[in-house]
């Protein structure tokens, strides 16, 4: 007889051959600006922990609490018996800080995306999607019945065109996804002119702003205060995995939503509650930064001074106007061989290839973190220097 699961093997070793494989690496310490990796001391610059905030004093503190309190798991789904007062206070918390009126949390980013969407829109609707858009939202988009289009990369005029023929096609609803900061490139979606057109076209707007909270707008809200446009993005999502630094997704915008969401969203209905730890943890994170406007401001200012000197040294940093700064080297395995050389100089950086962008566009993707300090950034630009030099990128 066959092995019926000989494809495990075989389609893993496919991989390993198109080097797609993913190796772990494994942190011997917290997510920090400077942690163990693999055994060695390293700058970190490739975490989404903006601000630092996983090693936040009050954050962790909060944490500890929670498990004394409420122990140390939820017991249940949120409808049956899991609805913690901590989880209803997360949500005030999240309505608050995004200046809207009610949020719904979900165990993450991702199940909030490919839970609510699908639900949004159905037969006989249409959903509007930017080619570029994260996988969990393209995930979402594919539980759907709805007709899909898909725009080019953030082209406003694109979008509009298909908002016609939705219009034309007499949709019932038409759906208007995109991710606020695209996280390969750092670049902003036009959410001005996407809200505009939205509001034309009557259209609803579904915005992931999961790398722009904590990083844009007034006090990190988000892309939606960047823009000017809060209140008018009919949904936002965000997630406590990145600037938070916690763990997490939700959505926030009217009563109605967050109603139809609890009632509609299978990942929210059939996954249990977070724990309270990580509850009470996002509330003090969020807490943080409505009383703690440095970390924010330390971030933009690591940021500019870090993509400032990269360019001068001669790096193609691409389109990138928020913290996540590539730095493009063409090939794949010079991506790799940089990644590898800065590792050896105590940088943990690493590359991104095909598929997840274009064959010659390989890049090492730097995320800054409000906890370098300046000898640290000029360490790592020191490094890169050096290996720039070395692989001729430069
Ligand atoms: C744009 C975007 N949306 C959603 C997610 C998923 O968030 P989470 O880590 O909370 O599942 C990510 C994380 O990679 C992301 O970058």
């Amino acid at each position: 007889m066959a092995n019926p699961t000989a494809f495990l093997r075989e389609e893993y070793e496919k991989l390993v051959e198109g080097s797609l494989d993913w190796k772990l690496w494994v942190l011997e310490g917290p997510s920090a600006p400077h942690t163990v990796v693999n055994g060695r001391e390293m700058i970190m610059l490739c975490s989404n922990n903006y601000l630092n905030l996983t090693n936040h004093p009050k954050v962790k503190e909060a944490a500890k609490r929670a498990i004394d309190r409420y122990g140390a798991g939820s017991g249940s789904v949120r409808p049956i018996a899991g609805n913690m007062e901590i989880h209803e206070e997360l949500e005030l918390r999240i309505a608050r800080f995004k200046r809207c009126e009610a949020a719904l949390v979900y165990s993450a980013g991702f199940t909030a995306n490919e839970g609510l969407i699908p639900q949004l829109v159905d037969k006989g609707d249409v959903i509007i999607s930017d080619e570029l858009n994260h996988g969990s939202i393209i995930d979402g988009v594919r539980l759907t019945k709805a007709d899909r289009m898909i725009y080019g990369h953030s082209d406003a005029g694109e979008l509009e065109k298909a908002l016609k023929e939705a219009r034309k096609a007499e949709y019932r609803r038409i759906l208007i996804t995109t991710d606020g900061v695209f996280s390969m490139d750092g670049d902003l979606a036009p959410v001005d002119e996407i809200v505009e057109l939205a509001e034309e076209y009557g259209a609803i707007t579904y915005v992931d702003d999961a790398h722009g909270e904590g990083v844009l707008g007034d006090g990190g809200r988000g892309i939606a205060s960047h823009f000017g446009v809060e209140g008018r993005v009919d949904i936002e999502m965000g997630t406590f995995s990145k600037a938070f630094g916690v763990m997490g997704g939700y959505v926030a915008g009217s009563l109605d939503l967050r109603l139809f969401a609890l009632n509609k969203s299978r990942s929210w209905l059939l996954s249990a509650s977070h724990s309270p730890a990580v509850t009470a943890a996002c509330v003090a994170a969020i807490e943080v930064l409505e009383t703690e406007p440095q970390w924010v401001r330390k971030l933009w200012e690591n940021t500019n001074y870090f993509k400032q000197e990269l360019k001068s040294l001669g790096f193609d940093t691409g389109i990138s106007v928020t913290p996540i700064t590539p730095v493009i080297v063409g090939e794949s395995s010079v991506a790799k061989r940089l990644s590898e050389r800065l590792f050896g100089m105590g940088i943990f950086a690493l590359p991104i290839v095909f598929p997840m962008v274009a064959r010659d566009k390989a890049r090492i993707r730097t995320i800054m973190s409000a906890g370098l300090t300046r000898e640290d950034l000029d360490t790592s630009l020191e490094a890169f220097e050096k290996a720039g030099r070395e692989l001729k990128i430069i």
